[in-house]
């Protein structure tokens, strides 16, 4: 049976989005998507957690979509987490509604991959900023991935956020039609 995704999607300032513009694009006709823009559904950061959790019952892959702001994720999502991961919902006693899905960041970064190592100017590589929801889809019993991340936000041609984009696309229809085995081969996407 096919798979449903649902995709969280955070971006502060999308007029002047470039990368996610073109993600969000990409995959805003697949059917069995569902595409959450929390900014354009909350923009008072009032979350409706029952309406939220609805849409992760639905779902077998829950992807957070969103550039890198300040090696982590743009304010709302925080606070999405913050309202819709419920005890005794997500985790704690009784909280097993999650159990068994598939988790998928997918973010775009200013920085190459270069300035994320140990030696470049970010320290860290870019999984190790991720490692807080690597650690929040664990505690939730959801399968974590390897990140399909888009670096060098302001350098990449045109030509080559088209093949992200295409990337992206394949790699959510290939999870529609055969699960989770589309994202272990997902460590070439990284750039
Ligand atoms: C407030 C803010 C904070 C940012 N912080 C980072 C950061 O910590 N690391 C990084 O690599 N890029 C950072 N960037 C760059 C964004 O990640 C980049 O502009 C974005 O991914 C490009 O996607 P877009 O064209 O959809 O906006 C930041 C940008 C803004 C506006």
């Amino acid at each position: 049976m096919s798979k449903k995704i649902v995709v969280i999607f955070a971006h502060h300032n999308f007029t002047d989005s470039r990368i996610q513009r073109s993600l969000l694009k990409g995959i805003s006709n697949l059917q069995n998507v569902e595409i959450r823009d929390l900014y354009k559904l909350y923009p008072d950061y009032f979350i409706d957690a029952k309406k939220e959790q609805s849409a992760l019952a639905a779902s077998d892959l829950i992807v957070f979509q969103h550039p890198i702001n300040w090696y982590s994720s743009p304010a709302i999502l925080k606070e999405w987490q913050d309202i819709v991961l419920e005890y005794g919902y997500a985790y704690g006693e009784n909280g097993t509604a999650l159990k068994g899905k598939d988790f998928l960041q997918v973010v775009s970064t200013g920085g190459g991959k270069d300035v994320y190592q140990p030696t470049g100017n970010n320290r860290f590589k870019i999984e190790e900023f991720l490692r807080p929801f690597e650690a929040t889809a664990y505690l939730c019993g959801i399968a974590y991935h390897k990140p399909f991340v888009v670096h060098q936000a302001y350098r990449i041609s045109d030509q080559e956020l088209e093949e992200r984009t295409k990337d992206y696309v394949s790699l959510l229809k290939s999870y529609i039609e055969n699960g989770n085995t589309a994202l272990a081969t997902l460590n070439t996407h990284i750039f």
